[in-house]
């Protein structure tokens, strides 16, 4: 299966895909959390990415195409898909259909988490994130039991770059601008998309979308 998880910042595609992904045979592709390794890999991508993710702009398409061919072509046959982050063009939706299908496959779902623009803003001013093994921490909502250090791993906590209130305002704004058109885009295949309300506790928007994917795979 193919999973699309499409959504504002903020709205918990990260924290729900994590969850998703502990299944076995499914593997989280976040090109958010790959283009942050790529600059602290200080790669030739991770150079070239980093000003427009500070700036909270979209990276280049012609650049995450290239990253997500490369890492769909490294997974074994038959591992179950969960998109984070991508696609967010329409050039990005437009070319990802003919990627999967040269491997045989198709997007099977698109689910979209929805939630108030305020209750983004809280969240990522609030979000935290594990150094070591990239856990999501919520000083608001989900601390960790010591201040500043991973409950999973003991690793430091740190603020993202691109959460500082002046960047949050822009990526969404680039996201009503550039990401939501790819909801009409989806609805054009009804089946295939669903709504979700991601202002809800975390357990009941893990339960919505849970049913969202296996409803799919029925
Ligand atoms: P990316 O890393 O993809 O960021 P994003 O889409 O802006 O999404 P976020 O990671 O901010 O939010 P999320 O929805 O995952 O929320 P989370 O689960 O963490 O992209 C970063 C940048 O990379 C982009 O700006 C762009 O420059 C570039 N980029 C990436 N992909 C690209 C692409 N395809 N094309 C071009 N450029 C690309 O949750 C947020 C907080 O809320 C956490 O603290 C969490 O604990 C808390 N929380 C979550 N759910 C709940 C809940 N139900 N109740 C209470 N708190 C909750």
């Amino acid at each position: 299966m193919v999973v699309i998880l499409l959504g504002p910042p903020g709205v918990g595609k990260g924290t729900q895909a994590a969850v998703l992904a502990q299944r076995p045979g499914w593997t989280h592709l976040s090109t958010g959390d790959l283009l942050r390794e790529a600059r602290r890999n200080g790669t030739e991508l991770g150079t070239q990415a980093q000003a427009y993710m500070d700036a909270g702009q979209l990276v280049p398409d012609a650049l995450i195409l290239d990253l997500v061919q490369e890492k769909l072509g490294e997974l074994p046959e038959g591992q179950h898909v969960l998109f984070d982050g991508f696609p967010r063009t329409l050039p990005q939706a437009e070319a990802l259909g003919p990627v999967l299908g040269r491997l045989s496959r198709q997007v099977d779902r698109v689910l979209v988490l929805e939630a108030p623009a305020e209750v983004l803003v809280k969240r990522l001013s609030g979000r935290r994130t594990c150094g070591g093994c990239g856990r999501i921490y919520n000083i608001h909502f989900d601390p960790p039991a010591k201040e500043g250090v991973c409950d999973r791993c003991g690793a430091s906590l740190t603020h993202r770059k691109d959460d500082r209130e002046d960047t949050v305002a822009q990526r969404l704004e680039v996201y009503s601008r550039q990401t939501e058109p790819l909801i009409r885009y989806y609805e054009g295949s009804p089946a295939m998309l669903v709504r979700i309300q991601g202002d809800q506790p975390m357990e009941q928007v893990q339960a919505d979308v849970k049913r969202g994917v296996e409803e799919a795979a029925a």
